[in-house]
């Protein structure tokens, strides 16, 4: 049986990590106590130490940092690209010439590291909503959409004096707001070859309705209800396009193109790349393919993709249980139930499947850990029966405070029914 490396210790890997043991042996660095529970071999052992057929890197962060040039000059087979190609997450500002020279579509922008140029730029130039994003990583957080041009002033200073982000958010990008639905294409790449998976739908704002403040996610659902015509349009206008300037630049991209795009009356405009998987599209898509996804991600890290014949089956959607605070300040250590010793409570339930993120297990027993702390995924024929198990499941957890979101995919099983 084939080994697997899975680097990270959230909810996406435990989804990946899941989905890969169908077909291979698979070991988590450093994975979390929900994994371990769940019977994944978890290690703290870096992966530069560990020899496995292939490795899967879950996070932007190491990916921006090099790990998968280190485990490639090692000669491992990796999934995810090398930091030339992870610029395009871990810079917008790289991200954005990279779109303008690769002539896809995508918001018109300006760059500054200048606060006055900055504040002169919004002023004169744009109109709400504004947006304001750092070029650095911020964790999800370095976006803000706003009306108000005072709050889009403070957010300008807070982030280039670097009080906000520090370096991560010195320098900035204004650029034109957009309006529509969003949906995350997550795409393999292989350096030559395209494999789009389902479209999905991430539930970015806290609240029900879309209101709050921007998450990590709260929920996710796949298939998204959007028409063929417009993903291959999509895969035309920019994935396409971008294989071709990463190729004309010399970039062998091998991982995930995660397209987060906004469906404007205009057309489908890229909000931005991400170079690794969605959490929580990750958690809905893995189920989707079975025992698929170990071949597609060795097809993409080989060079193969071109070869292999996958396809999704069902719905799935997730509903993410976060902490008392989440997300500005967690609280950690109030005692989970509902999971039993090994997740079996909420497991009874068919096609239901929990993944962890910031959980840890004390005395026997799961308590919170960090912001979102569960990913509650169910899957199921059709996208109905899936939010119903979700929800089913959720119902079946409990902890102090707990922050959930009680309409993930509701829009779109009514759209559906
Ligand atoms: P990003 O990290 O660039 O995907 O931005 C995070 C979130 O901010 C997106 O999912 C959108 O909801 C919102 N956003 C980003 N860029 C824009 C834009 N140009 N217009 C409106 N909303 C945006
Ligand atoms: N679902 C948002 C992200 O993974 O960045």
């Amino acid at each position: 049986m084939s080994r697997v490396v899975v680097v990270g210790s959230g909810a996406r890997e435990h989804a990946l990590a899941w989905g890969l043991a169908k077909s291979a042996e698979v070991v988590v660095t450093p994975g979390n106590d929900g994994m371990a529970a769940h019977g994944l071999t978890c290690t703290p052992r870096p992966a530069t130490e560990l020899e496995a057929d292939l490795f899967v890197i879950g996070p932007e962060l190491p990916l921006v940092d090099g790990l998968a040039d280190q485990l490639r000059a090692q000669g491992k087979l990796v999934l995810g690209p090398n930091a030339d190609g992870a610029r395009l997450e871990g810079s917008k500002a790289f991200m954005k010439d990279f779109l303008a020279d690769a002539d896809v579509p995508t918001a018109d922008y300006e760059v500054f590291s200048d606060e006055a140029a900055a504040h002169r730029f919004l002023a004169e130039s744009m109109t709400p909503p504004y947006v304001i994003k750092t070029d650095g990583l911020a964790a999800g957080k370095g976006v803000l959409v706003t009306n108000s041009l005072a709050e889009a002033r403070l957010d300008v200073s807070a982030k280039v004096s670097g009080d906000a982000f520090a370096s991560a958010g010195s320098t900035i990008v204004i650029e034109e707001g957009l309006d529509g639905e969003e949906c995350s294409l997550i795409v393999l790449c292989d350096g030559r070859s395209l494999f789009a998976l389902s479209a999905a739908q991430d539930f970015k704002r806290v609240g029900d309705g879309g209101t709050g403040p921007n998450t990590g996610g709260m929920g996710a659902y796949a298939p998204m209800p959007i028409d063929p015509d417009l993903v291959d349009g999509i895969m035309e206008t920019m994935l396409r396009p971008t294989l071709k300037e990463l190729q004309r630049r010399e970039i062998d991209y091998r991982g995930v193109l995660y397209a987060g795009v906004m469906l404007t009356s205009a057309g489908p405009q890229l909000l931005e790349y991400n170079v690794r998987f969605g959490d929580p599209e990750t958690e809905v898509l893995v189920p989707l393919y079975g025992d698929q996804l170990f071949a597609l991600l060795q097809a993409s890290a080989r060079g193969t993709l071109g070869e292999v014949a996958v396809s999704a089956s069902g719905a799935a959607v997730t509903v993410v249980m976060a902490a008392h605070g989440y997300p500005d300040t967690p609280r950690r250590g109030d005692r989970i139930a509902g999971l039993g010793d090994d997740g079996q409570l909420a497991h009874a339930i068919d096609g239901v499947v929990v993944f962890h993120a910031g959980s840890a297990r004390v005395d026997g027993h799961f308590v919170t850990n960090g912001g979102r702390v569960l990913a509650v995924t169910a899957h199921a024929d059709d996208l109905a029966t899936a939010r119903s198990k979700a929800y089913e499941a959720v119902g079946r957890i409990s902890f102090d405070g707990c922050v959930v979101r009680s309409d993930i995919a509701l829009d779109a099983v009514k759209g559906i029914a």
